[in-house]
């Protein structure tokens, strides 16, 4: 071996564990089907919508979803005061380790949203890597059975 396979190797041992570390890290921070389910109806967990207000007309939304567009997010979390978020929403402002779950249509703006709110020190944003994609499939193969 000389010295730039040495370099290539180590390299790629530093990619290899990295995207392990960066794995096992965001799996606590993704919610699936069933656990949306099961929080949808806590009123202690939130449930972010965080795509346009049309799309939500368009395709329905998750029962008890509080729609915050993406492009409004940080705003809101950051800028409104508990007084103002609760006239807004109907809901007290959430606290910093209350637990928040965003979803879009396929879980990439989910995931930026996720990243916005963790940003701000919500500790507990976590990501519905489905969003509204599998909702609506896991939904409608239940109505079948
Ligand atoms: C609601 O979610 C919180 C936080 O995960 C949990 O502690 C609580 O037990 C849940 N309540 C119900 C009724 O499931
Ligand atoms: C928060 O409000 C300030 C002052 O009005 C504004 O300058 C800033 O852009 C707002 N932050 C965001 C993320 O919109």
């Amino acid at each position: 071996m000389n010295v730039h396979h040495v370099i290539f190797a180590i390299f790629f041992a530093v990619v290899a564990i990295s995207a392990v570390l960066a794995d096992s890290s965001q799996q606590n921070d993704v919610v699936t089907y069933e656990e949306v389910k099961a929080l949808k109806d806590n009123t202690s967990v939130y449930l972010f919508d965080v795509r346009r207000p049309s799309e939500l007309v368009e395709t329905g939304f998750i029962p008890g979803a509080i729609n915050i567009p993406i492009d409004t997010l940080e705003d809101t979390l950051k800028n409104l005061s508990s007084e103002e978020f609760s006239k807004k929403f109907n809901r007290p402002k959430p606290d910093l380790d209350t637990i928040l779950v965003f979803y879009c249509t396929t879980g990439i703006r989910s995931a930026k949203a996720q990243k916005i709110a963790l940003d701000l020190g919500y500790i507990n944003a976590k990501n519905y890597l489905g969003s509204w994609r599998d909702w609506e499939a896991k939904l409608k193969a239940e109505k079948a059975t």
